[in-house]
């Protein structure tokens, strides 16, 4: 697990740099205390599981991805665009992050164009690398992510899996990057070989060569995939990405995705995360200890004697 001595100091300078979340009415007495506190979201597309979550009080923003909204239902355009008009109208005005799924840039435009016209909350998701599958473009996301920063739609970079994807997509102007962290934990669990350093699924490429033969690519940093057990590598991450962006005064959100268990959100919390956005079955159980429900029980039953 990472400690709260692994995390740099910057981390809090950097979210007091930035939009307040928690706002306080003006003429209110008591002012929200929590005012610098990350943004929390649901990851899913399911409105029933969005709505007790909103009414709480427990998230300003949702994302959703193809596979959510399949999850959700969705087995047509027609629904799955039903549904995303839906989930924006009713978390607006807070954000909802929709993903692109076109492959070629000039038809990428249009669906963005489409996604952003279903309400202004709306933040566009667009894959971050480089398409090199398709069109052999290195830079496909990046030029997108550009073009829509310029069109002023808001984007979340999505799918990072390392420092260098998130700084390029800030600079070429996303309102978020989302790194992957608990699939990048599941990745080296699956391939690394455990008798060599963690990691090395990523730092020496074995499963991931060049498509077509070329040249190996660098994957990851060696401090993200070897610096430390495999099961908090997405935490690294996280954590890499927070200092690289306060290094330079980064206004992109680095909103924490992927998660698989509850601490991973603690270990978010600790690195500075801006966003987390959690599932709903985890987000269920934040406010739960067995020590509270014992507690609690004892003080409800001592406190019978009061009535007689
Ligand atoms: C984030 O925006 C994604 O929807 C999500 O966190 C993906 O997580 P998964 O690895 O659980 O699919």
């Amino acid at each position: 697990m990472l400690r709260p001595a692994d995390i740099h100091p910057g981390a809090g300078e950097r979210r007091i740099s930035m939009e307040p979340v928690n706002l306080t009415e003006k003429g209110k007495k008591l002012a929200h205390p929590a005012e610098f506190a990350p943004r929390i979201f649901a990851d899913t597309a399911d409105m029933d599981e969005i709505k007790p979550l909103k009414e709480g009080g427990i998230i300003n923003g949702v994302t959703t991805n193809p596979t959510l909204l399949k999850r959700a239902g969705a087995d047509s355009w027609d629904s799955a665009d039903k549904i995303m008009k839906e989930i924006v109208k009713y978390m607006a005005p807070f954000p909802v992050s929709l993903e692109l799924t076109e492959l070629e840039p000039e038809k990428m435009v249009v669906q963005a164009n489409k996604l952003a016209a279903f309400g202004d909350n709306v933040v566009v998701k667009v894959p971050t690398g480089g398409y090199r599958l398709m069109d052999r473009d290195p830079f496909t996301g990046l030029k997108m992510i550009r073009r829509l920063w310029e069109m002023n739609i808001k984007v979340n970079a999505t799918l990072i899996f390392n420092t260098t994807q998130a700084f390029w997509a800030a600079n070429a102007g996303a309102a978020y990057v989302s790194p992957f962290l608990g699939r990048l934990a599941d990745y080296m669990y699956k391939h690394d070989h455990v008798e060599r350093v963690p990691g090395n699924s990523l730092y020496f490429m074995e499963d991931h060569k060049a498509p077509d033969g070329g040249p190996e690519r660098t994957a990851n940093s060696a401090y993200v995939s070897t610096d430390g057990p495999r099961k908090n590598a997405g935490v690294r991450l996280i954590n890499e990405i927070v200092a690289v962006f306060n290094n330079y005064r980064i206004k992109t959100e680095v909103l924490a995705a992927s998660f698989r268990n509850s601490v991973q959100l603690m270990e978010c919390l600790l690195a500075g995360a801006d966003i987390l956005t959690v599932p709903a079955p985890l987000l269920m159980g934040v406010a739960d200890h067995p020590l509270t429900d014992e507690g609690m029980k004892a003080f409800f039953e001592d406190s019978k004697v009061f009535d007689r």
